[in-house]
């Protein structure tokens, strides 16, 4: 008897736009009847039968995520996938993902997480479709995803297909095999490949690194304990809150100065490990401390930017580097100083990829604690914590003393975001709305006793394909060195999220606290863009 493939009628849902980072809904919007189905349908319909080789599948361990792979799976089979590969557990975390497909040659992967959102029941669920260079799919593709699930009739799955992925192994059905991997071990070879492990294990052998790594109770628990304590040598119990967990351990795991607090706590201690360091919930982001020290995201990119040299992936130079636009300009001046390229994307991994494909950069990051190279093409958070240990490693210099080596260098760009949760969406667009012809007119506009010498509508023209990404921010420059942008999170599940984005740069005198001395900035921007006159609301819900 053959394998069973269920052709099911189906209802199109309205609302499976993909955001900035894939379709992110509420368990309770995903556990609906067939919506999971048909968007994972929506993205098979993209992929002509030639392009359905190989499928990796994986996810962070968030609840749903079994049941959500389970139906993944047989979906794949029934749909002509000839091999599924899927993490243990239905594990892998994105950058493990995006490592699979780029080693294993696959023609993509569908990442099952809402990243640095709240998981467990009454959490958010979330898919993301990653190509076959194993990056974020590009908006062209996404629109046409989202343009299928308009259309959807029906999506095919395979009922009989059901395996044990609690080890690894392998299981044919009909054309198919489904092979459950260790969710580790490709990933752990990629990253031995561009860092100098031996160095590394020297470092926490001499005592002369050490480090404390928070993974939150999400995906890079079992990634970090094998990679930190098992092969590099730090001591037992370097990782905490390492068992993945369906609720997060009902903490939020988004790695910033607020959810992080235990870790920011543990790091203030004068004897704390030389590096401190938390991700999210799929493993793409990363929060690096170091004793009684924060270091932006931006600034983090610079340093290792700057110290480019000292990452084995990186010895023979830099190609170029990229950064989103709100991320803070510090980047620029490494690159101008060194003499290489540095561009401007719009909000989102995905607009990185190309210029990696070209060969145009070779490092890049988000201010929103994102940070990546050229080994994958999504951002990595423990590979961000390998390359600070690197750093670490080759100066013998403090976290802090290399960034406060930065500023002396090039001065700092003091870097705040505040954001503004739960707004009405209708009100958050005409504030906007409001905002851009605002910025059309603001030249040589005076406010208070400031100049705007600047402004527009940030729009992308990608240098390798032409691509146009219009709508992506709007910005204003101020004649004292200060820039203010503003846009609408495209990840959130509920109402709309404004984030304000401020940055002051200073030449000298640069040791000030970065929330006290953007605070007048942050009211200013607020002003300007008439938020509680649009929306009602008159303080950001989170300052970062
Ligand atoms: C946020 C961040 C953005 C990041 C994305 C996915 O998107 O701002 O930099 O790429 O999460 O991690 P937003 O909610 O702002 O659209
Ligand atoms: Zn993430």
């Amino acid at each position: 008897m053959g394998l069973e493939i269920k052709d099911v009628a189906t209802t199109p849902f309205t609302d499976q736009k993909p955001g900035t980072s894939g379709l992110r809904r509420s368990v309770k919007q995903f556990s609906q009847p067939g919506y999971l189905e048909n968007f994972i349908q929506s993205i098979f319909n993209t992929l002509p039968m030639e392009r359905r080789n190989m499928l990796v599948v994986g996810g962070d361990g968030r609840y749903f995520n079994r049941q959500a792979a389970a139906t993944t799976i047989a979906m794949a089979v029934a749909n002509g996938f000839s091999r599924i590969i899927v993490g243990c557990g239905a594990l892998l975390s994105t950058p493990a993902v995006s490592s699979l497909i780029r080693s294993r040659r696959a023609d993509g992967g569908i990442v099952l997480s809402a990243s640095h959102n709240p998981g467990g029941i009454n959490g958010d669920f979330g898919i993301k479709f990653n190509t076959a260079n194993g990056g974020p799919a590009p908006d062209t593709v996404s629109e046409e995803i989202f343009r299928n699930s308009r259309q959807l009739t029906r999506y095919f799955i395979a009922p009989q297909v059901q395996v044990n992925i609690n080890l690894p192994g392998e299981f044919s059905f009909a054309d198919s095999v489904v092979e459950v991997v260790d969710p580790v071990a490709d990933y752990r070879q990629t990253l031995e490949h561009v860092f100098d492990f031996d160095r590394l294990r020297e470092g926490f052998a001499k005592g002369r690194l050490s480090v404390r790594f928070d993974a939150m109770h999400a995906i890079t628990g079992p990634y970090a304990r094998e990679l930190l304590e098992d092969c590099l040598g730090a001591c037992s119990g370097s990782v905490v809150n390492a068992e993945p967990r369906e609720d997060f351990g009902g903490q939020h795991p988004d790695p910033n100065l607020g959810n992080a607090k235990t870790l920011v706590g543990f790091m203030a201690a004068k004897t704390a490990p030389l590096l401190g360091a938390a991700s999210d919930g799929d493993g793409d982001r990363n929060l690096i401390l170091g004793r009684q020290f924060f270091v932006t995201p931006s600034d983090s990119l610079a340093v290792i930017a700057e110290h480019a040299n000292a990452i084995p992936q990186f010895r023979a130079g830099l190609a170029g580097v990229a950064r989103s636009m709100p991320t803070s300009r510090a980047v620029d001046r490494v690159a101008a100083a060194k003499g290489i390229d540095c561009f401007e994307t719009p909000t989102g991994w995905k607009f990185f990829s190309n210029l990696f494909d070209a060969g145009k950069i070779s490092l890049c990051g988000e201010e929103s604690f994102g940070t990546g190279g050229d080994h994958l093409r999504e951002k990595d958070g423990l590979w961000t914590v390998l390359v600070w240990l690197s750093i670490l490693a080759e100066t013998g210099e403090s976290v802090s003393a290399l960034v406060q080596r930065l500023w002396h260098h090039h001065g700092r760009f003091v870097y705040s975001r505040h954001d503004f949760d739960h707004l009405d969406t209708d009100q958050a667009a005409a504030m906007m709305m409001y905002l851009s012809g605002f910025a059309a007119n603001a030249k040589r506009t005076h406010i208070k006793d400031r100049q705007i010498v600047a402004a527009d509508v940030f729009r992308y023209i990608d240098p390798v394909d032409h691509g146009e990404s219009h709508n992506q921010g709007i910005r204003l420059f101020l004649d004292d060195d200060v820039r203010l942008v503003y846009r609408l999170s495209g990840t959130g599940t509920a109402g709309a999220t404004l984030r304000i984005y401020i940055e002051n740069y200073l030449r000298d005198n640069v040791n000030v606290d970065a929330r006290q001395f953007n605070r007048g900035n942050g009211q200013l921007a607020a002003d300007i863009a008439r938020i509680e006159h649009f929306t009602g609301v008159c303080a950001p819900s989170l300052v970062t």
